[in-house]
């Protein structure tokens, strides 16, 4: 993407109407070996008075160790102000209300983590007061209820409900919500998220055959220079948040280019595979991260062999933790999970459709089903959030 004023080649000068110089920023991942956006500045980007951290949600915690069994916890349940109580948060520094709500920065609740992906939801009720950049991870969002902007360096991303909401790792921004109830279920993902190798030719392009185009995505829209007069920064590192006073206002790019920038993907946009027989995951497979696989099922027709059986074979997938938010929809292979629900099947044990599902699916023609999917390959602990709203009778569900 090129938006606004950039200079005619990388690193030379670039002057505004009165020949101010502007200044270059130069935002790479992997060092300097792989993607990168550049941008100008009216001022220097690097300018940051030290501060205390007012903001930030509370890094997960481990609740105790517990026996290896398949789990679902009812996210719909959770405190929504955000899980402060339940979570371990420094009372010294508690969330902080914003205009009678509580904003995206503070509303997170992870619920399952390892040391590639953490996993939670919020239900933020505010705009986020302050700017923040994830020095840890992208943030990669799915509106479950809700919508609103995402507003950042590089321009501003709308979404709506079904949109999964990507933030490049280290990107100032901030969220606004609109005054509908939100829902959100969010990942962390230390890796960084890109599209699935399978799905791009050999210069990075989405191949023909790829589940989605490149018009899918939800770009930014990029406005200029904008001063809203918050001058409070908080950084992620490590899991602390580090707060920052900005001597101006930082949304002062004119211009930038790269391939760098946040985004927002419409679930309802990827085109799903149908076979004869039933497919597995990886056809879903939508972004993909260091230790995990984002997949979408999405309403589609299902297998047509003549004696298919439309519901997912009983699996063990050995080497992943696997997690399942639904959003919409009847389910093909579970009971008891509805809109908000996660599951959570760990390695190590086999996992299938409940009692009933699996002879049921004969002969179904299509699903409406709507659900994000995470495969991941480390284990996956759960929180003391996620604990309290477990459904106790998940694991003898299936028998
Ligand atoms: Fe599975």
């Amino acid at each position: 993407m090129q938006l606004g004023d950039v200079a005619k080649k990388h690193h030379i000068q670039l002057r505004g109407p009165n020949q101010e110089l502007r200044y270059e920023e130069c935002f790479t991942r992997d060092g300097f070996d792989g993607p990168y956006t550049i941008m100008y500045h009216l001022r220097r980007p690097h300018t940051h008075r030290l501060a205390q951290a007012g903001h930030g949600w509370t890094a997960p915690v481990a609740a105790s160790d517990r026996a290896l069994a398949k789990r679902h916890y009812q996210t719909g349940a959770l405190d929504k102000r955000g899980g402060a109580s339940l979570d371990g948060r420094d009372p010294a520094r508690p969330a902080t209300p914003t205009h009678g709500g509580v904003a995206p920065i503070d509303a997170r609740v992870p619920l399952l983590f390892n040391a590639d992906v953490i996993a939670g939801v919020a239900f933020p009720s505010a705009p986020d007061p302050v700017y923040s950049a994830d020095g840890d991870a992208d943030q990669l969002v799915y509106i479950h209820r809700g919508g609103g902007t995402l507003r950042s360096l590089l321009g501003d991303v709308p979404f709506v409900q079904g949109d999964y909401v990507f933030v490049p790792r280290g990107l100032l921004h901030r969220f606004l919500v609109d005054a509908s109830p939100q829902h959100w279920f969010w990942l962390s993902l230390t890796g960084g998220v890109h599209v699935p190798t399978q799905w791009r030719n050999d210069v990075g392009q989405l191949r023909m055959d790829a589940p989605y185009s490149h018009r899918d995505f939800v770009r930014p829209v990029f406005r200029g220079p904008l001063d809203e007069s918050i001058r409070e920064l908080v950084v992620r590192r490590a899991g602390i948040w580090h707060g920052f006073t900005l001597e101006d206002a930082p949304l002062d790019v004119v211009g930038w280019d790269g391939t760098v920038y946040p985004w927002a993907f419409p679930i309802l946009a990827f085109q799903p595979r149908v076979s004869s027989v039933h497919l597995p995951p990886t056809w879903h497979g939508t972004f993909a991260a260091k230790g995990a696989l984002i997949c979408s099922f999405v309403p589609r027709p299902l297998d047509f062999h003549p004696e298919a059986i439309p519901c997912p074979y009983p699996h063990s997938s050995t080497h992943c933790d696997e997690i399942i938010f639904y959003c919409d929809g009847n389910f093909t292979s579970r009971r008891g999970v509805g809109p908000g629900s996660v599951s959570h099947h760990p390695m190590g044990v086999p996992h299938g459709p409940h009692p009933g599902s699996y002879e049921k699916s004969i002969g179904a023609t299509r699903t409406d089903e709507l659900a994000v999917m995470l495969d991941c390959f480390l284990p996956l602990t759960p929180t003391a959030a996620a604990l309290s709203v477990e459904d106790a009778g998940y694991q003898d569900s299936f028998l």
